[in-house]
């Protein structure tokens, strides 16, 4: 109860305003604050820090509508294999997008404290990894709530962003994402890492694909993938690219909404 009572207003007007968070929901770049619903984002902006404060620990964000922007995420961690793609994060100075599920940010708090206070974002991937369009409403907001409460206990922060497990959306996990104060983020690169457990692949499919804004899904619960990254960031920066976090990524352009859907950056 403790969380919830950081986003009051925000819980007690969410009938009212889900249906036009969801109306102005679909952003594929450049979907700024002015989208978002209504003076409830106060509360919400006042109990979490500054988008600024989580980068201190290496180079300020660039403005990616003028530089070349890439969004790297992992989702469905952390497990045994995120300590090893931290430490490449770490020694090429770069930063990532994570989108954990709550119960493993739980059981690797180290590695969600590493990095948060290394300056990667770190995003909600619900509690069990649902499909959530197939679950009732009430069910969709525990499991995207409780995962950021989980997190928030680790990190002292709530989650920024949201990502629906297998990016499955409708309007009523929107707006559940609407409800707990998070934009819900999708990739328009899609190396399926999932499915091919070969690093090599991952690295060609990663930059054979990727464009500038782009947001990359990867996955930190599968061996082959951090082995993988190495190569895919010496190649971006080769290619004039700058590694940013999803906030990151749509800072020059005003923000993220809440209950808004973002599939790629400007
Ligand atoms: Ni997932």
């Amino acid at each position: 109860m403790r969380y919830r009572r950081s986003w009051p207003s925000r819980s007690r007007a969410a009938p009212a305003l889900a249906a036009a968070a969801v109306a102005t929901a679909v952003c594929a770049s450049g979907c700024g604050a002015g989208a978002r619903p209504g003076p409830t984002a106060t509360g919400t902006a006042q109990a979490r820090p500054p988008a600024t404060a989580t980068a201190g620990a290496r180079a300020p964000a660039p403005d990616c509508l003028t530089a070349k922007c890439v969004a790297l995420t992992f989702d469905d961690g952390p497990t045994q294999y995120t300590a090893a793609l931290l430490g490449t994060l770490e020694r090429e100075h770069a930063v990532a997008t994570f989108f954990d599920i709550g119960p493993h940010a739980l059981r690797y708090r180290q590695d969600v404290l590493r990095a948060y206070r290394d300056g990667d974002e770190i995003g909600d991937h619900t509690v069990h990894h649902p499909r959530l369009t197939r679950l009732p409403p009430a069910r969709v907001g525990f499991e995207i709530d409780t995962a950021a409460r989980q997190i928030a206990s680790v990190t002292g922060h709530p989650p920024t962003v949201f990502r629906p497990p297998f990016g499955a959306v409708d309007t009523a996990v929107l707006a559940a994402a609407w409800r707990a104060g998070l934009p819900a983020v999708k990739w328009n690169v899609d190396p399926r890492d999932w499915r091919h457990h070969d690093p090599r692949l991952i690295e060609r499919r990663v930059l054979g694909a990727v464009r500038p804004g782009a947001i990359v899904d990867l996955h930190d619960r599968y061996a082959t993938t951090p082995p993988a990254v190495p190569h895919i960031i010496a190649a971006l920066k080769a290619r004039g690219y700058t590694l940013v976090t999803v906030g990151q990524l749509f800072a020059a352009t005003g923000g993220m909404a809440p209950g808004a859907l973002y599939f790629h950056g400007p």
